[in-house]
């Protein structure tokens, strides 16, 4: 049986932020979501989130996962008081307990793979994450026997100027046999610099207890403050887009482009500068984003194009030409083939395939249809100040430049709206609606002399 406690209590002092740290987030994603994403391939038993400060913000930012326990931890007295909490909900639990820190976000599945592996096969009491840090300021170090045996954890502002020389710190992640842990849980004490309770502390009086280098220190970064939050943000960003180019996505000048771990790319998708992929968004292959695009939420068939555009909860159907600067967003559902261009907004709207929106227009709460020529300026006019009003267009109609289409209307198919209309009433297939004022040319006009 394998237990996982995340702890998330703490109330991250060093942040200087209202909101939890571990609410911080790393491209969309919270610190302790991704925390409990790192161990979601070990198929944990029971997944526990020790929550304190901010505990309802926590809760809230978690609620929709029913395999979480939330441990309320009321008084942050420690890392080892918070575990200490969890002594009445694992009573009689049989097995080992897996424990994260809520603030170190990066840790790769097979890291905490291999930590458990190793605890299992030596038949460890505790087993613990540790890295050989260049510079391991601020980390509790790690001092082991020749046997590699771990015989204590001393925090860095408990250590002697001889002990900080010891690069070996602990990452916060551990392994416990969970009922020698419990045994010797409530014997803790808080004699050290921050007089709190260290769950760091229980190794002294565990044995065996074996120390597991990390491959790539990157991976256990702690995040105590916004330099180390930045810093984690530009690792994992490393970390991804080495991953997608390894998968077969071009990304032409990386370091300018940023992608969030809930990001899925096909093979032969290219990625242009200052392009930023964000949420729950996936891109086919053959789809070329950017230069200067923002992608969000949103799902884009093959060999879509979009420049310099923003996309938004929105889709796109295959071989689409978004841009440059349009606007989708709000559930734009966009068709096979479309043209959506030049400073064209769409919201909240069905396209038909093949239809072309190139310049200047506004849709929103509209359902077009195949084959549609929405010339330049036309709106669909869908706000009356206090609702929103739908629009429909049929299959192959085109409107006229500047034309706007006063919601709710329903122009048919295969109409052609004259430039300039403002279409108020539906209007029927295959009809041509002129509804503007009659040109009037007065010929020989004399302009009336200014008066003096
Ligand atoms: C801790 C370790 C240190 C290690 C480092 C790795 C201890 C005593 N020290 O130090 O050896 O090198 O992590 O990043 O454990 N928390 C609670 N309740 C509390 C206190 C903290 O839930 O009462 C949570 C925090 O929300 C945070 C985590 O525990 O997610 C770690 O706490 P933090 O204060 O950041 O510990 P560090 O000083 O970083
Ligand atoms: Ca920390």
């Amino acid at each position: 049986m394998l237990a996982v406690a995340v702890l998330a209590a703490g109330k991250g002092t060093r942040m200087k932020s209202q909101l939890p740290k571990v609410l911080h987030e790393l491209g969309s994603r919270s610190l302790v979501q991704l925390a409990l994403d790192s161990v979601a391939d070990l198929g944990p038993d029971r997944q526990l989130v020790i929550v304190g400060y901010g505990g309802e913000q926590v809760k809230a930012a978690l609620g929709d996962q029913a395999e979480l326990e939330f441990v309320e931890q009321a008084q942050q007295l420690g890392t080892g008081h918070a575990i200490q909490q969890l002594l009445p909900v694992l009573d009689g639990f049989e097995g080992d307990l897996l424990v994260l820190n809520g603030d170190v976000p990066l840790l790769r599945p097979s890291t905490l793979e291999t930590l458990l592996t190793t605890h299992r096969q030596n038949n460890n009491a505790a087993t613990v994450l540790t890295a050989q840090m260049a510079d391991p300021t601020g980390y509790g170090r790690v001092f082991c026997t020749d046997q590699g045996i771990l015989t204590e954890i001393i925090e860095h502002r408990d250590c002697t100027p001889a002990q900080r020389q010891n690069p070996r710190i602990n990452a916060g992640v551990y392994c416990f046999n969970w009922s020698k842990l419990a045994a010797i849980l409530p014997h803790l004490k808080a004699d050290n610099d921050q007089q709190e309770y260290y769950l760091t502390d229980v190794v002294k009086d565990l044995s065996p207890v074996m120390a597991v280098d990390v491959v790539d220190a990157a991976e256990i970064q702690g995040i105590n403050n916004r330099q180390q939050l930045a810093a984690a943000y530009d690792a994992l960003q490393d970390r991804i887009k080495t991953d997608w180019m390894a998968a077969g996505v071009t990304l032409i000048q990386p370091d300018s482009i940023t992608i969030d771990p809930t990001v899925t790319l096909a093979p032969d998708v290219v990625i242009e500068p200052q392009s930023h992929l964000r949420g729950n968004t996936t891109i086919a292959t053959g789809c070329r984003i950017g230069p200067g695009s923002l992608v969000e939420n949103s799902t884009l068939a093959e060999n879509v194009s979009v420049l310099f555009s923003v996309v938004s909860d929105s889709a796109i159907a295959a071989n689409t030409r978004v841009g440059p600067y349009a606007h989708l967003r709000g559930a734009a559902n966009i068709g096979a083939g479309c043209r959506v261009g030049n400073f064209v907004e769409v919201k909240k709207s069905t396209i038909g395939d093949g239809t072309n929106v190139a310049h200047l227009a506004y849709l929103g709460d509209a359902t077009l249809g195949n084959r549609v020529n929405v010339g330049a300026g036309t709106i669909t006019a869908n706000y009356d100040g206090q609702k929103k009003h739908p629009t429909t267009i049929g299959d192959r109609t085109k409107t006229g430049a500047n034309s706007v289409l006063v919601a709710p209307v329903n122009v048919g198919e295969g109409v052609t709206v004259a430039a300039g209309s403002i279409v108020t009433k539906d209007v029927p297939d295959g009809a041509l609606v002129v509804a503007r004022a009659k040109q009037t040319v007065i010929p020989d006009w004399q302009p009336k002399p200014a008066a003096d």
